[in-house]
């Protein structure tokens, strides 16, 4: 007998449940939003840019005209954002049962966030971690709550410096150095995140995802001269569609047979393409101590702490 895919079907009815999703205007942010949507949940689209954020939501109501969606303003490069973002949560919301971390940038130049972060671990790890951390008051009000981070398969490649996670002191930046970085920066938070909630008692899940290699707009920063936007383009036909490569997030979020600190990833061949499965991840990812250390950085550099 062939094992069940699992699929858009298996998401149970989400009425009553309210979820955030970061860079929902945009490739699996986007399916995210949809599919939760669809099945009923009240969703806030978080964005950094609002025009877009609408186009998003209005493109879906057209699927479903009754859909649930808040378009908010969220720039995770910026702590200030996050803050005001999470105050209006707070103010307007009494429940959050998922706290869907998907937004992230790759292979950006060396440039810096609003706070002087490296751009990428400052977005796509810094903004995650002090976003979540304002936001625990409501996931400890919500039994059962989850918050999902989204990594990738390139968290295999990343290294954490210590020393010198910014690229201040002298190690060489390379663009895919710091997304391998801040990928498994997203895992080693996961699971710190996961382990302060069993120390505490606190009910609520931290789980990870990765969608393999999917068709969205994240490698535009490669796109810099001509024959690179061609190659770029070419490898983006061969990818699975973002509606696909959503599902391990989406699966994460939802599936009542998720427990802490599973990671979720596609179950094609390497992981590249498929249905979503729960998946392993690096002996990196699994450091304590690295994750420990991480944790405590970033309530520094962030100056939220849980
Ligand atoms: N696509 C893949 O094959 C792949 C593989 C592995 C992992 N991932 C991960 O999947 C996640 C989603 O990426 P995607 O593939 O869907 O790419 P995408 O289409 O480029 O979407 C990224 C989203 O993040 C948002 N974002 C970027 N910087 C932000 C900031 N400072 N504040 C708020 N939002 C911000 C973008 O907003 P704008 O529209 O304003 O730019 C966009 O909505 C990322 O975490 C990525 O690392 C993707």
């Amino acid at each position: 007998m062939t094992k069940q895919k699992w699929t858009f079907e298996n998401i149970p009815d989400l009425k009553g449940k309210y979820i955030i999703v970061t860079g929902g205007n945009s490739g699996l942010g986007y399916e995210s939003v949809k599919a939760f949507a669809l099945k009923g949940a009240r969703v806030v689209l978080a964005c950094r840019n609002m025009e877009k954020g609408e186009k998003a939501r209005l493109e879906i109501l057209k699927e479903k005209p009754t859909g649930d969606i808040l378009v908010m303003q969220l720039d995770l490069a910026s702590l200030a954002s996050v803050k005001a973002f999470s105050d209006k949560m707070m103010q307007e919301f009494e429940q959050l049962d998922v706290l869907l971390n998907n937004a992230g940038i790759m292979a950006t130049p060396n440039v810096k966030t609003a706070d002087g972060f490296e751009a990428q671990l400052g977005t796509n790890h810094l903004g995650h971690f002090a976003l979540t951390g304002h936001l625990l008051p409501l996931l400890k009000a919500t039994p059962g709550s989850r918050v999902v981070n989204v990594s990738s398969l390139a968290h295999k490649g990343g290294k954490m410096d210590f020393n010198d996670l910014m690229f201040e002191k002298g190690r060489k930046f390379r663009p895919m150095r710091a997304y391998g970085q801040s990928k498994l920066a997203n895992l080693l938070f996961t699971y710190e995140l996961q382990r302060y909630f069993e120390a505490r008692n606190i009910n609520s899940l931290a789980v990870a995802a990765h969608p393999g290699g999917s068709n969205t707009r994240l490698a535009n920063h490669f796109e810099t001269n001509p024959f690179m936007e061609w190659v770029s383009k070419l490898a983006r036909g061969a990818m699975q569609s973002a509606a696909i490569g959503a599902l391990p997030q989406i699966r994460a979020s939802v599936d009542p047979g998720a427990q802490g600190a599973d990671y979720y990833g596609p179950d094609g061949l390497g992981e590249i393409f498929g249905h979503p499965v729960k998946v392993g991840s690096s002996a990196a990812s699994r450091n304590k101590e690295d994750a420990r250390q991480l944790w405590e950085w970033s309530v520094r550099k962030t100056g939220v702490a849980y």
